[in-house]
């Protein structure tokens, strides 16, 4: 049996009913996924949904797909909108803080103030049993590899510090909390990104290095030792064709 499964079994066992907080949800893709999965496993137990998102237009999304999503409409949705530092301090000026069964915070742990009180305040919103998902990018990810090497020329005012899985798992550990890590393999051909007149290929280095316009945001130099290091070290090369190392890491943190 997959652990995906093992863990929402774990989650959902002896519950009268089950509480999930997604935090930095976006335009809900993935939560819709894993709530339409909740609602088929457990359809006998009711399902609350609170969305913690800092964009109104992600919401909006969001909200359009659950409307269209006839497996979500016995779900009862509270949607938080503001950034996450925003939530704890409402909820921790609140004298009877709400409990959840399982907490997600996928692929946005980059973008928070504090990464270790974040973890340490929604761990303290967990329920007996639940589980707290993380999904970041991989340490051994060509993210990683470019953004560690880069960091001058890639952090900003939207990410001042890049992170990837190994910081999550030091701020657990300081925490001392329980956890255990997977892996998703995942590739990205990136040969485009090698041809300068290739539309495709400047599209992904902007996705790449997060600028609009890769060309007109470093000097020749660092663009050269940029592209240089996405063909020699983030990820394989075969047949030649340029393969990005996309892995991410999935931690599930026990309550
Ligand atoms: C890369 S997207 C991930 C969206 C979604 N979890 C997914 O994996 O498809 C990051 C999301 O985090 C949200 N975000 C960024 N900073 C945030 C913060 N401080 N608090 C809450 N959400 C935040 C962004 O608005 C964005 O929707």
């Amino acid at each position: 049996m997959k652990t995906e499964a093992v863990n929402l079994i774990c989650i959902g066992a002896d519950k009268s009913n089950l509480a999930v907080l997604g935090v930095g949800s976006g335009g809900g893709e993935l939560d819709v996924q894993m709530l339409s999965l909740m609602q088929s496993t457990f359809s006998t137990l009711p399902i609350t949904a609170d969305v913690v998102e800092g964009s109104t237009e992600m919401l909006a999304k969001f909200k359009a797909s659950v409307m269209k999503c006839d497996n979500l409409q016995k779900i009862s949705f509270t949607w938080h909108i503001m950034p996450s530092e925003e939530y704890i301090q409402k909820i921790k000026g609140k004298g009877n803080v709400r409990k959840f069964d399982f907490i997600h915070m996928i692929q946005m742990l980059y973008y928070v103030d504090d990464l270790t009180e974040t973890i340490k305040f929604y761990h303290s919103l967990l329920n007996k049993n639940g589980r707290l998902m993380i999904i970041i990018e991989s340490t051994d990810s060509g993210w990683s590899t470019l953004w560690t090497t880069f960091p001058n020329e890639l952090c900003s005012e939207v990410v001042p510090v890049y992170r990837s899985s190994s910081d999550i798992l030091a701020s657990l550990k300081s925490l001392g909390l329980k956890y255990e890590e997977r892996f998703i393999h995942n590739t990205c051909d990136i040969t485009e990104c090698f041809d300068p007149n290739s539309k495709t290929g400047q599209r992904l280095l902007s996705f790449l290095t997060f600028r609009e316009h890769f060309y007109q945001s470093f000097t020749p130099q660092i663009r050269a030792e940029i592209l240089n290091l996405l063909r020699s070290r983030c990820g394989t090369q075969k047949e030649g064709k340029v393969y990005f190392n996309c892995n991410l890491s999935c931690i599930f943190v026990q309550a």
